[in-house]
């Protein structure tokens, strides 16, 4: 498919990849095989996105939250990432994607952990499409290890008060590579953040769409980069004028 009609495509999209089991629902399936069927939305979703001159895709892909599903979904899609990594990497690294891991690796176990930090080393030097991967992320999390990574640097004597300015928070947050999100797309209808990238969305725009994640094609990918190629953005000012 060729590059967006509209030609204002956007830097950052980020994208909640929602609907997973309601697709499965639907199919009277087992919801790990919404999951499943997920990845491969999300293998066509990076494919287009670099074929399109989007710099940077952020998914979110496993928030803080997510460990309160039942014990067995929440092992299913640990594993599924970590088998999706370790078979995909390869391809990955062709495609001159760049692979970076944006969320809380505290808590986060060694063997998960190995397969990330191979997987961003492996592709650190990729000039192409950085895809920033929100894995045990949650936006309020982030905002307050920011803002202890702030404090301690003002209780050391390394920075004064003043010195705290927007820049500064962005730049304490697990996106600081990236700029801010021009497109936030949601699949499966829901019309919320649910704690992705608060900060970060102050301005982006945002596109709702009906279809189940499993469901996203570059046809949908498409109508979203349409629908944002057509939105005034402001940012708090006014109209320019014709
Ligand atoms: C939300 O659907 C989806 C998730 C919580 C998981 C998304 C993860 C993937 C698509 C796989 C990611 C893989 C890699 C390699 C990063 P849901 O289960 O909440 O769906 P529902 O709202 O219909 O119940």
């Amino acid at each position: 498919m060729g590059k967006n009609k509209g030609g204002n495509v956007p830097k950052h999209v980020a994208i909640i990849m929602d609907g997973n089991g309601r697709w499965a629902r639907k199919r009277v399936m087992p919801r790990f095989m919404g999951h499943r069927q997920g990845v491969k939305a999300l293998k066509s979703a990076v494919r287009y996105a670099s074929n399109q001159g989007i710099a940077t895709l952020t998914v979110y892909a496993f928030s803080t939250e997510n460990w309160q599903r039942p014990q067995e979904e929440v092992t299913f899609l640990l594993d599924l990432m970590n088998k999706t990594f370790v078979q995909e990497i390869d391809e990955l690294f062709r495609e001159n994607v760049r692979i970076v891991l944006v969320g809380d690796r505290e808590s986060v176990s060694p063997e998960i952990l190995e397969v990330w930090d191979s997987a961003e080393k492996r592709t650190a030097e990729n000039t192409g499409l950085t895809l920033n991967v929100a894995f045990n992320y949650g936006a309020r999390q982030e905002l307050v290890k920011a803002t202890q990574l702030i404090a301690e640097k003002v209780l050391t004597g390394e920075m004064n008060l003043g010195d705290i300015t927007s820049d500064c928070i962005s730049e304490s947050l697990y996106t600081a590579h990236s700029p801010d999100p021009d497109l936030i797309i949601r699949t499966g209808g829901e019309m919320r953040l649910s704690n992705f990238l608060l900060w970060q969305a102050a301005y982006s725009e945002i596109v709702v769409m009906d279809v189940l994640w499993p469901d996203f094609n570059e046809k949908h990918f498409s109508h979203a980069l349409d629908e944002y190629s057509q939105r005034e953005r402001r940012f708090g000012k006014v109209p320019v004028k014709e």
